[in-house]
């Protein structure tokens, strides 16, 4: 069977890209173009690479830079990353008074941190829209390292800790400011949390919650609904959540040892249990965020137990996984040490790490929500309605 594409007013004589056939139905869109993207692409091979820039090219850069890189398409002169900073910590500071303090009305250590991450962006929407689609963006862009702050010291029953925001700090040293870590940690806690905010910030058009979050965004939402949906999209196990899942399976093993690993690696695999930290939707090789994740550990955390058994997982589980020719990408994703580094550099509870994954994606969400909007000379992209076709459902009528 084949599909004729009923997609209104774009259909026209031009060239073919994809066609669609019948086996391309109930696969999630694998594969499928429904777009274009300005902000990131994924090569197979190469993974992700911002307007063009290699991610690992980036990954030293100021969190800021890289974020000005995904709204304007371009990296910024010294006299506009200043502007762009002075500009994020002016909206920072006016966070609108109490806009958080739904917060501090849930029960410490309830839901998972994901849903606090929802509804504090929802929270601050509700302080302030103003509707601007670039506004509310660097809104919320600023804002969230107070949101962050907030859900791990009030979620963590922990309230007395938080420290007021210091907005001249960048993005991630002011979070980690209010948490009130100081000294060597907090160095070390910036180097790593800015390597990985920068390496989270997009992954193309179509991964699940910058998709949501477009789709939400297309039905001219609000910036913050639009946000949370993506956030939500986030918080499920195979997508941001594998984050967590990934270091408590590292926790499971307990050992570096090759053989140890391999044994229980055969053992989970025989019994149909995933094994994080591989595979990935688009990728077919080493996901090179994993590899610049090892990297930094290997700086930062060399003796760390999860880490050696994340680097020892990295070399002993592909040739097993290559065993099953069912699957197709056997290599590390950017999951398999992203969690050791974190709980290395003092962040012990693997629930909380989606939430910086969470956090890193809202930059590139909201600059490719800016761009479906400008789309069209500024009429943006029409509302997102795909074709679903009828099945199992005969023509019937009550007697
Ligand atoms: C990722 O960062 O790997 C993604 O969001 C998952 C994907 O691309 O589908």
């Amino acid at each position: 069977m084949s599909v004729t594409p009923d997609v209104g007013e774009h259909v026209s004589d031009e060239e073919t890209i994809f066609s669609i056939s019948e086996g391309h139905l109930d696969s999630g869109l694998r594969g499928i173009p429904v777009g274009t993207c300005r902000t990131s692409y994924v090569d197979t091979i190469d993974g992700v690479h911002y307007v063009g820039y290699p991610v690992g090219d980036l990954a030293n850069l100021e969190e800021e830079d890289v974020i000005f890189l995904l709204m304007h398409k371009r990296l910024p002169d010294s006299d506009e990353s200043a502007e762009f900073r002075k500009e994020l910590a002016y909206r920072g500071e006016r966070m609108p008074t109490g806009a958080l303090r739904v917060l501090e009305h849930l029960t410490p250590g309830s839901g998972h941190p994901m849903d606090w991450l929802s509804i504090g962006i929802m929270a601050m929407g509700a302080a302030e829209t103003t509707g601007d689609v670039r506004v509310d963006s660097m809104n919320l862009i600023a804002r969230m390292p107070e949101l962050m702050a907030r859900i791990f010291l009030l979620r963590g029953g922990n309230p007395e800790k938080l420290r007021p925001r210091n907005t001249e700090l960048g993005l991630v040293e002011n979070f980690v400011h209010m948490l009130g870590v100081d000294a060597d940690e907090a160095e070390r806690m910036n180097r790593v949390l800015r390597f990985f905010f920068i390496l989270h910030m997009d992954h193309g058009g179509g991964n699940l919650s910058t998709f949501s979050g477009k789709a939400v965004a297309s039905g001219w939402a609000s910036v913050y609904a639009s946000l949370s949906s993506a956030m939500n999209a986030l918080s499920g196990p195979l997508h941001g959540r594998a984050n967590q899942a990934c270091l408590e399976f590292i926790q499971r093993i307990g050992t570096s040892d090759p053989d140890e690993i391999e044994q229980f690696v055969r053992a989970e695999l025989a019994a149909k249990r995933p094994i994080y930290g591989f595979g990935h939707g688009v990728l077919r090789a080493e996901d090179p965020r994993a590899k610049l994740l090892i990297e930094l550990g290997s700086e930062v955390c060399p003796d760390d137990e999860y880490y050696k058994i994340a680097k020892a997982l990295r070399e002993v589980v592909p040739p097993i996984l290559k065993e099953h020719p069912k699957i197709s990408n056997p290599y590390p994703n950017v999951d398999l040490a992203s969690g050791s580094l974190l709980h290395a550099i003092g962040f012990r509870k693997p629930n909380y790490y989606t939430t910086f994954f969470g956090w890193a994606r809202v930059a590139g969400i909201c600059a490719q929500i800016l761009d479906e909007r400008n789309a069209r000379g500024g009429r943006g992209v029409p509302i997102y309605r795909p074709k679903y076709i009828a099945k199992d459902q005969p023509h019937r009528r009550l007697d």
